[in-house]
Formats: C-alpha cells, sequence, structure tokens
C-alpha cells in the first residue's frame, strides 16, 4: 500500500536551490500543479512517474513510504503502481476496444472481465463526447475517445496508487468528470492544470516557477465556496457551447 509519497527539494533551472525542504503528499490527497507555461509542470509531474533519484535535471528526489523506488520493490514485489494520463496521449495498437480490454483485465487478473469492461466502456463513454464501443478499432478512436478509454482504463482496470495528470483540460473530453473518476477511491493523485476550476478542487496546489516549486497553497474556504459557483457556470457553459457547437441556436 502506498502511504505518502515525498518530493525532496533540488533545484529550478538556473540551478538554484528551491525554496522548500520535503513536500509529503498523503493517500487520498488531490495535490494540484500550476504555473505559466515552462515553470516546470510537467517535468515535476515526470520527475515523480519515474522516481526521480536525483539524475532529472532538477536533482530532485521521489519517496514512496519514506523509501527509494528500488527499496520499495524489493520490499512490496509490486512494480507497477503509477498510471499516468496526457493530453496527446493515443493507442498504437491494432485490436479491438473489447479484445484490449478483455486482455488488460485478465492481466491483472480480473475474473468478472465481461462485467468490467461494460464498466469501463460505460465510464469512458460518459467523459468522451462521441459514443464508441467494444467493436471499434482502437486506432480508429478520435483523440477525445482514446484518452477517456485511458482514463477510465487507469480509473477501473489499472487501479494504481498514484494518478498524474498532465493538463488533461486539453484532452478533449470531460475534464471534471475525468478528474472526479481518477481521483476517487483513496488514491494520490497529482495533476497538472491551468484550469481554476481543477485547480480548486485540489486540497492543494504546488506553484512552479522558473523550474522550481516556489511554494504550496492550501485550498481556503474562500476558494471552496468561489469553487462550487464556479462549477455551475461551467455546467451552464458547457450546455451553451455545445448548443452552438452542433450549430444550433441558444433559445
Ligand atoms: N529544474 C529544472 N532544471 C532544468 N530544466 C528544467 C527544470 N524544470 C523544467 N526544466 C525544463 O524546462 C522546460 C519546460 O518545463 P516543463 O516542465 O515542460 O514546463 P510546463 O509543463 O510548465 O510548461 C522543459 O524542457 C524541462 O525539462
Ligand atoms: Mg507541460
Amino acid at each position: 500500500m502506498i502511504e505518502k509519497i515525498s518530493v525532496l527539494s533540488g533545484q529550478d533551472k538556473e540551478g538554484k536551490a528551491e525554496g522548500y525542504q520535503q513536500i509529503d503528499i498523503y493517500a487520498g490527497e488531490i495535490v494540484a500543479v500550476v504555473g505559466a507555461t515552462g515553470s516546470g509542470k510537467t517535468r515535476l509531474i515526470s520527475d515523480i512517474e519515474q522516481y526521480a533519484f536525483g539524475e532529472t535535471p532538477t536533482k530532485r528526489k521521489i519517496l514512496i513510504n519514506n523509501l527509494s523506488a528500488s527499496e520499495y520493490y524489493e520490499l512490496n514485489n509490486q512494480r507497477q503502481f503509477v498510471g499516468q494520463v496526457t493530453q496527446n496521449m493515443n493507442f498504437v495498437m491494432d485490436v479491438k476496444v473489447g479484445d484490449f480490454l478483455t486482455m488488460h483485465a485478465e492481466s491483472r487478473g480480473m475474473y468478472n472481465a465481461r462485467s468490467i469492461i461494460k464498466k469501463v466502456l460505460e465510464a469512458a463513454n460518459n467523459l468522451a463526447g462521441e459514443p464508441f464501443d467494444e467493436e471499434d478499432d482502437l486506432t480508429s478512436l478520435s483523440g477525445g475517445q482514446s484518452r477517456a478509454l485511458m482514463i477510465a482504463d487507469v480509473a477501473l482496470i489499472s487501479d494504481v496508487g498514484i494518478v498524474l495528470m498532465d493538463e488533461i483540460e486539453n484532452a478533449g473530453i470531460d475534464r471534471i468528470k475525468a478528474f472526479n473518476l481518477l481521483t476517487s477511491k483513496g488514491k494520490i493523485s497529482i495533476t497538472s492544470t491551468h484550469d481554476p476550476l481543477m485547480a480548486l478542487m485540489a486540497n492543494r496546489r504546488i506553484v512552479m516557477s522558473g523550474g522550481g516549486i516556489k511554494s504550496v497553497l492550501w485550498t481556503n474556504e474562500t476558494e471552496r465556496s468561489w469553487l462550487s459557483q464556479m462549477l455551475l457556470y461551467d455546467k451552464k457553459l458547457q450546455k451553451l457551447r455545445d448548443i452552438i457547437r452542433k450549430g444550433g441556436q441558444i433559445p
């Protein structure tokens, strides 16, 4: 069980030490990563994804339950515990959606593969704009459909302890639903984002600048009450956007 991951400080792009010692993130927590383009958000996500141990340009170290990744592997005999979703992932495998999901579910030792696949497809279709089903070829899916399927797969089949998301608001899917699906069930979720709603849906946010971690802000009460209003308006805006996109007119 992953109880905690820690990010031990390194250096920014100029080689200056980052202004913090260590950030501990516990199971069940949602953390956002914010900052201008080029500020180092993706680099931080990648450091975590590859369990950096001083060898990346940032010189950061990542600990899992206070252990290095190799110590953790040895102790738990478990290799795959990070799932990542980015804005431009696509499938390259030439198989049908249903066959892919069956293979994956069976490789994870799931015996009721059929019912899991139904759930994954349902969840994926709930995220994607255009519907698809298990008879479709993986390679024929649109970008949004591919990402929707990956997200549902990470959430329901891979069942990893750490979920990393890199600007999924640009992935052509319902970002709020995706965020909720991926952040459920006691996972550690870390998401880089330019979207204020997703940033405020996190418990706290890491602020990046010049390749370094500048501060960590906890979402406060005022922000939380803004968030509920913003979510309402976002829903309304989505509806209007949809009408216009489909060539209609707002009544
Ligand atoms: N601490 C650092 N030291 C050296 N290079 C860095 C550091 N942080 C980020 N970079 C590099 O700077 C560039 C922009 O960072 P990136 O993480 O892609 O920014 P963002 O995702 O916020 O747009 C990338 O090439 C990245 O590898
Ligand atoms: Mg980036």
